[in-house]
Parts: C-alpha cells; structure tokens; sequence
C-alpha cells in the first residue's frame, strides 16, 4: 500500500530530486496511445510488426482494457494465480514521483557503475521518464528490440511459472511501484522489473541466460513427468515433485549470481549487469565500492565455476555477502539448458557454502570484511551462537549429508579443492541430536 503524502510533502520530495510535481504528471490515454500507433509502425526494428497484429493490440489498448500478457505473437503464458493487470489511470502522483526519484538516483549511480551494455540497452527502451511506464507502450519497445513480450503478475511467483515464462519469452512483471525513496526492498516492484531488468533483455548474453533458464525448467519437468508417469505411490510422486522443485532451486542460484546480481569485468574494471543490484543506487555503489562484501572472479564457461554458483546459498533480505564477477558477457554464452541442468543435479548431491564464504579454488578479487571461514557455521551452531538463516540452514543441510555418508574428504571432486573437513565431534553431535 502506498503510503499518504500531502502535496507539500510531495513537492519537498519532488524538489529533493531535482524534479517537479508537473514533471510527475502521468500523460493522458490518447497522448499514450498517439505513442503507441508510432511506435507500432516502426520498421527500423528486429522484430518488426505485422499490420493486422499492431491494429489488434493498438485496439486492445484502445478499448481501455488493462494490460495482462503481451500479445504480439501467437506464443502466450498462463499466469493462473498469479495474472494481473497493469491499471495505468489508477497510478497516484506519489507513485509515478516514486518512480521518478528512484530514476533520477540510479542515473547518478548507473553512469558511473553499470557495464556499457546496459547503459546502451537502457537508451534503447527509454525507459527513463518521470512517470511510470505504460506496459502497452513498454511491451512493444521489448518485443521490437529483443522478441521478448512482458507478462504482469501480482507477486513473486513460483520458480516453475517464472522460468516457463522464460522459456517462451516473456518476462514477468509487477504493477505495484516501492514507496517514495525506498531504496532497498526484497520483493520486486516496477523499479526491479522495469528499470533493473528491462534494459538486460538488450545483452544477448544476458537474455541468452534467461532464455536456458526457461528451457532447462522444460528439461527438468519433461524429466519430472516421465517420472511420474511411473510412480504408484502418492509418496513416490510428493519426492519426484520435490526433487524437480529442488533443482529448479539449485538453477535458480545460476539466474541469481548473474542476471540478478552479477557483475563483469570490463576495461579492467569491475562493474554491474544485475538487474537486482542496478535497481537499488544504494546496492549500485555498495557492490562495486564497499569492502564488506567479497568479490570473486569466475568464468561461467569453466564447469567448476558454474557448479561454484550452484551450490552457494544467500538470502534475498539484505545486500549480497558475495558478488560473483563475470570474467567476460561472451562466457555467458556457455551457459546451455543442459549445463544448467547438470550443475543443479551436482549440487543436489553436495554440500553448500553460504554467502558469507571463501570456497577453496576461488579465484578471489578481495575479501570482504563479512567472510566468514566455512567451518564457522558449524561451529557456531554447536555452540547455539547466533547465525543468520542462510548459515544455519547450509550448516544443518552439510551435516544432515554427512551424517548420511557423504564423504567430505573424496565426494568433492567436481569443486577445484575439498572443503576443510567438518570436525568430527560436531558431526557426532549433529548425528546424536537426529536419534
Ligand atoms: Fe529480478
């Protein structure tokens, strides 16, 4: 819910930014759709539009029909739960000002931190503004560029329905836009999807990534349903679900670590490509500046490096502990469906690192004041000290697998070097509290 403000607050909000409440004022329906027939028409693009397709959705917006599910091609997603639908007209001045503030901070940061792709990709969709973007007018800048199409839902959806959105094209978008000079907030809103993500899809690396992440939840499933078909019991078929729902997790972190908040090197310089760092001006210069956290260099194409990513947990609540560098996009490119579903099966078998550690192998840029060493999670849970959710929960699974056989010491072969070994005391304590 958006929070009330008087038109003076607004006003001093709008002045902080550099900005007006006129600027903020959204257009009208026949300016937005006098924009739309133009863009609609353009043939200077990649994906151009057919005539009778551009008059079918020129009416669509026309008719005042909220915008749902992109409609530029045959293709579609069916959103269940989960569909939405963008009102424009309903947005208040205290959100497009929201959108308009968070634009103008990131446009302080970007310059100075984004990659040269996303800066270029951002021009293309021009989704600067000092008002919120109409999806009809958005969607068609997308698919024209890239062949995507966006597809509005109401929350963070499942794993399963994000990446089958993927693997058709379609990005999911909210509708909602974060409170006046929020910087940081773990849900996405318009700033994430909109002015972190949009400007992406224009990196074929990155939409590359997007694209196999969708294709590899189709692999996974496809795998999941063979399975099924088999299964007699309703036992059998809840540990297939589980185990399909597992490695979309485990993928997941890939889509996490690079398109979520992935940094490369460029020039010799490290800078951002992630949607959700580059969508927070606080976590922009945090990612690349701050020395708590750790900043290491991998290369996606190298199998250990991908399965690196895998297997490291983090949680979505506060700025990232660990960035993981992108030796170059074009080593993006590696990163197939069937890579992708191999490295979530491998990490299915092995034990985890959280966010806050150095893994043996790690081809490190700095350590960062919050590392902590990989064995410390243990330690601190036998002695009940305090651990944050992702350190017990890495801690509980490791031993959980050990307890069960794993062999830390031979079981590591896919990783560059073993991990130290977990003490054998906390073992026998982790497998004493199980009987
Ligand atoms: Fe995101």
């Amino acid at each position: 819910m958006t929070a009330t403000f008087s038109d003076l607050q607004l006003e001093e909000i709008a002045k902080r930014h550099g900005l007006t409440l006129e600027q903020v004022c959204p257009p009208s329906h026949e300016q937005r759709l006098e924009e739309l027939r133009a863009q609609l028409a353009r043939q200077d693009v990649a994906y151009s539009i057919p005539q009778d397709v551009a008059e079918k959705y020129f009416q669509l917006a026309k008719s005042g029909a909220p915008f749902g599910v992109g409609s530029l091609t045959d293709e579609s997603v069916d959103l269940g739960e989960f569909e939405n639908h963008q009102r424009f007209d309903d947005y208040q001045i205290a959100e497009h000002l929201s959108w308009a503030c968070l634009i103008v901070e990131q446009q302080k940061t970007k310059y100075r931190y984004a990659c040269r792709e996303y800066l270029e990709g951002e021009q293309l969709f021009a989704i600067r503004g000092t008002t919120i973007p109409d999806y009809y007018l958005l969607n068609a800048r997308i698919y024209q560029a890239t062949g995507w199409q966006l597809a509005t839902v109401s929350e963070i959806i499942p794993a399963e329905l994000f990446f089958t959105c993927h693997s058709r094209r379609f990005f999911p978008v909210t509708t909602f836009m974060r409170q006046l000079e929020q910087d940081y907030l773990q849900e996405p809103d318009i700033g994430h999807d909109v002015a972190g993500h949009v400007a992406t899809f224009t990196i074929p690396a990155v939409a590359h990534v997007m694209r196999n992440h969708g294709q590899a939840r189709d692999i996974v499933y496809a795998e999941r349903d063979a399975k099924l078909a088999n299964a007699s019991t309703d036992e059998e078929r809840q540990k297939i679900s589980d185990w399909a729902d597992e490695l979309l997790l485990y993928a997941g972190r890939i889509y996490w670590f690079t398109v979520e908040f992935g940094l490369v090197m460029q020039d010799g310089d490290v800078r951002d490509f992630g949607a959700g760092i580059l969508s927070s001006p606080g976590e922009t210069i945090f990612s690349i500046d701050s020395p708590e956290p750790s900043r290491v260099l991998i290369d996606p194409a190298n199998d250990a490096d991908l399965l690196r990513l895998a297997v490291t947990d983090y949680l979505i609540s506060e700025f990232q502990k660990t960035y993981f560098v992108m030796s170059s996009f074009d080593r993006l490119e590696s990163l197939s469906p069937e890579r992708i579903v191999w490295a979530a099966k491998r990490a299915m078998e092995l034990p985890h690192y959280t966010w806050r550690e150095i893994a043996p192998g790690d081809q490190v840029i700095n350590v960062g004041r919050v590392v902590t060493g990989v064995n410390e999670k243990y330690f601190r849970l036998h002695a009940s000290d305090s651990l944050d959710e992702c350190q017990s929960r890495c801690a509980a699974r490791n031993l959980d697998m050990i307890v069960a056989g794993f062999d830390e010491g031979k079981d590591y072969a896919d990783l560059k070097l073993p991990p130290p070994l977990v003490p054998r005391s906390v073992v026998e304590w982790w497998r004493s509290r199980l009987v």
